[in-house]
């Protein structure tokens, strides 16, 4: 079986439970077809394989599209039913399935609702398992990532430059308080940042109106996003006109993307490990 970009190993070639704990965590992304953007998640691994070097850690992605488009050029990946299938029979009796999403919006809700009938389906498979919560939950949460995320654009960041951030969001909506809840954290510790979503079309024209209502002639793109992948490299950073760098630059705001992945950022990986517990308000499945 090749293995994921040859890098993550660990996705498809899973030690055995027995040999191990009896804990399998499986972290479950939205997923990237860009290689470069890998890094994010290999760094995320790491942090796990550092606080958990007991437990079998496995990797899925939630995107049927992304393992299609990676299963065409030989590369396999997990969906969250299939890793759990592979963590069942490795002997894994305790799993916690860790969200690799900013928030709790529509794959993460696909993610639960998989989970749900894989345990409904396969009731002796596990004794237990947990359905923990994605990136953004908690204000420390929020207040984390933003330090993080400004501590690591202040090296290159001239200070007369805006940093605008691109949100996925969801085209319904669901999931936009929360990174309300971002925008107000990060305004809290800076006036020059400004956020949108691509999902939302809406949000381009009043991130455009705020900057200039700013008198900002230069911005930092960066994604707020996990991995570095196709929205930050087209939608954010694309030559075309369509891009939100080229709509920044044709209205005299010299754009400069920045394509680092979040998941890059050893705090935001030590939050998700922070959010991998057996807390009771989680999505909890006995057998
Ligand atoms: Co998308």
């Amino acid at each position: 079986m090749k293995f994921f970009f040859g890098l993550l190993l660990i996705i498809t070639l899973l030690p055995d439970c027995l040999a191990l704990g009896r804990t399998g965590i499986l972290l479950a992304a939205f997923g990237t077809s860009v290689r470069e953007a890998q890094s994010s998640y290999v760094n995320i691994e790491k942090a796990y394989s550092k606080k958990f070097p007991d437990a079998t850690i496995a990797f899925a992605f939630t995107s049927g599209k992304i393992r299609a488009k990676l299963a065409k050029s030989g590369d396999r990946v997990f969906s969250p039913v299939e890793a759990l299938d592979e963590l069942a029979k490795k002997g894994c009796k305790t799993i916690y399935v860790q969200s690799l999403h900013i928030t709790a919006g529509e794959e993460f809700a696909r993610l639960a609702r998989s989970i749900l009938r894989f345990t409904e389906s396969k009731p002796d498979a596990f004794e237990a398992v947990y359905l923990c919560r994605p990136l953004l939950e908690t204000r420390a949460d929020a207040d984390k990532t933003a330090q993080a995320l400004l501590a690591w654009l202040k090296s290159e960041r001239k200070p007369e430059e805006a940093i605008v951030l691109m949100a996925h969001g969801q085209k319904n909506g669901r999931g936009d308080l929360i990174l309300e809840g971002m925008r107000a954290t990060l305004a809290k510790k800076d006036q020059r940042i400004f956020m949108g979503s691509v999902e939302n079309e809406g949000d381009f024209d009043t991130l455009l109106a705020d900057l200039k209502k700013a008198g900002i002639k230069k911005a930092r793109l960066v994604p707020l996003m996990v991995v570095s992948g196709d929205h930050a490299r087209n939608d954010l950073a694309g030559k075309d006109a369509d891009s939100w760098a080229s709509r920044l630059e044709a209205d005299g705001i010299q754009a400069i993307p920045v394509l680092k992945g979040l998941g890059e950022l050893p705090e935001v990986a030590e939050i998700f490990v922070s959010h991998t517990v057996p807390e009771d308000d989680l999505l909890k499945i006995r057998q």
